[in-house]
């Protein structure tokens, strides 16, 4: 389904707020901000903000949003202000402004605002960061799930961005346009996610991808099917056996010539179309969220968009195995055994622990062509959600040099990541009678032993790997993210590659 993604530029301005005219202007106001200390603020509403402030009307909890009309008395241009809560100054990070600025988007779009100026807040030498993360957060504000709906009032309009912030105009620029960048990346992999899979199926899947990789001139290559035969991937082959849609192979490549010689980040991801959990077929029961089971892969392509329009200073490989895991006639079955492209032999527990499966392939054929550095993306384990919850994605790696990078990025991108240990005793629950190992370790410390299968394909190199089951779908609305595809992990990656030159 296509949304009309009007995607308009974000305009800046370095003006007194008073002179700045939209239709809304809002301002992030911190604990302890008095209307007194913007000039004309109070007067600008006839004495509304303090009034609702002393009666307690608005206590400026964080994203909490209250809205006034300029008076004609007024001496602010805009039409309307709104104060946004945004918690202690002392806390102000560019997470921090970048769901400010989306809450505020959101926001403008709920009240049909035809133009928002966001206020910028913070110091300016950290302004580069705040800037960008304003341009990323009003972007993030213009995501509008697409829907079949036939009597439904149409979207609601993208009103005109602008940021309001003081810094040379150089800077505001350059923020601006990487952040919008970014932005615009994490709303295509939301996109994909939204997608149902009857629509997404897999060759479906590989063309979208291509589309949003081939945005950042990114070199695409689809693997068909006969060609994933000819590669021997048979753990791919194996779980995409049971569908009438046959799976494929998406490869990336991002090569700026500076960058030969160097290393090259591998990103793997997870591009399972609808996860029915195939014979060991999942319960009824939330079973039509599977369509998200592909988010991995979209990020791996949404991020190299962003790579390949920023200009990261190394070369990137994306691969993104797809497969729709189905039950069927000839479906793979638990016993089976599977050879992967490496050569390792899987026997099969449980055919819903897919993920991993279609991974080891992929990570496989990512050092094929010669990636020196790995991250491996995926919806894998419902565990992680009961270790970690809806907000942070899971963590693991080896050496842990590697994946504190990872970490650091995920800090900078606003990804929340929580590392949880690889432990090898554990790797004794994928013991196998008959091959090299299984493809499931059961209950315990289910999400360390899907990792743990993933480092066997690794072949040694650094390697990270994140888990996004709980984080790559928003169950409840917050004022920052609306129900459904997240988008979790794009900005994470890009800044990965970004952040390249600093590695050792
Ligand atoms: N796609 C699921 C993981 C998942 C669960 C994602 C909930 C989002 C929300 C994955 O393929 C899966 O089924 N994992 C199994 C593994 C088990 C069989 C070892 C799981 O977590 O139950
Ligand atoms: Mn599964
Ligand atoms: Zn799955």
């Amino acid at each position: 389904m296509e949304v009309p993604t009007k995607s308009p530029r974000i305009a800046w301005i370095s003006a007194p707020l008073p002179e700045v005219q939209a239709d809304l202007v809002v301002l992030p106001w911190f604990e302890g901000d008095r209307v007194d200390d913007m000039p004309g603020l109070d007067q600008a509403t006839a004495g509304e903000f303090s009034r609702a402030l002393s009666t307690q009307e608005f206590v400026a909890k964080p994203f909490d949003l209250y809205v006034a009309a300029v008076a004609s008395s007024g001496s602010w241009r805009a039409r309307r202000i709104a104060l946004i809560g945004a918690g202690a100054r002392s806390a102000l990070t560019p997470a921090v402004v970048r769901r400010l600025a989306t809450a505020a988007g959101l926001a403008a779009r709920q009240r049909r605002a035809s133009s928002l100026a966001f206020a910028c807040p913070g110091p300016p030498n950290s302004a580069a960061a705040l800037i960008q993360a304003a341009a990323e957060g009003l972007k993030l504000a213009e995501f509008q799930a697409a829907t079949f709906k036939t009597t439904d009032l149409p979207p609601t309009a993208i009103p005109s961005w602008m940021i309001v912030v003081d810094a040379p105009a150089a800077l505001i620029e350059e923020a601006v346009r990487r952040g919008g960048i970014i932005g615009e990346s994490c709303n295509r992999a939301r996109d994909l996610a939204n997608e149902p899979g009857n629509v997404l199926t897999p060759r479906v899947f590989a063309r979208r991808l291509a589309e949003v990789a081939r945005e950042g001139e990114i070199d695409v290559q689809i693997l068909d099917h006969p060609q994933v035969e000819a590669l021997g991937m048979g753990l791919l082959l194996g779980v995409g056996r049971g569908s009438a849609e046959p799976p494929c192979m998406v490869v990336l490549r991002y090569d700026p010539p500076a960058a030969a010689g160097g290393p090259v980040l591998g990103l793997v991801g997870k591009g399972i179309t609808f996860d029915t959990g195939g014979i060991s077929i999942k319960p009824a029961e939330g079973m039509d969220r599977m369509k998200d089971d592909m988010a991995g892969g979209a990020a791996v392509a949404a991020a190299m968009r962003a790579i390949g329009r920023l200009g990261a200073p190394i070369r990137v490989i994306g691969v993104i195995p797809i497969a729709e895991n189905m039950p069927g006639g000839r479906a793979f079955k638990p016993g089976d055994v599977l050879r992967s492209a490496e050569g390792k032999t899987v026997e099969i527990v449980n055919t819903d622990a897919e993920g991993r499966l279609i991974l080891g392939d992929g990570l496989w054929h990512a050092r094929q062509l010669g990636a020196t550095h790995l991250v491996t993306i995926a919806t894998l384990t419902g565990a992680v959600v009961v270790a970690l919850g809806k907000s942070t994605s899971g963590l693991f790696g080896t050496p842990d040099a590697w994946v504190q990078r990872v970490k650091a990025a995920g800090e900078t991108a606003g990804d929340a990541l929580w590392q949880l240990p690889l432990v090898d005793e554990y790797r004794d629950q994928l013991k196998s009678e008959i091959a090299d190992f299984t493809n499931s370790g059961g209950r315990p410390a289910a999400s360390i032993t899907a990792a743990l299968f993933l480092r066997e394909f690794a072949g040694g190199l650094p390697w990270a790997h994140l888990d996004i089951a709980g984080t790559a779908w928003a169950d409840d609305a917050r004022p920052y993210l609306p129900k459904g595809p997240s988008g979790v992990a794009v900005r994470t990656l890009a800044e990965l590659a970004f952040s390249a030159r600093t590695w050792t």
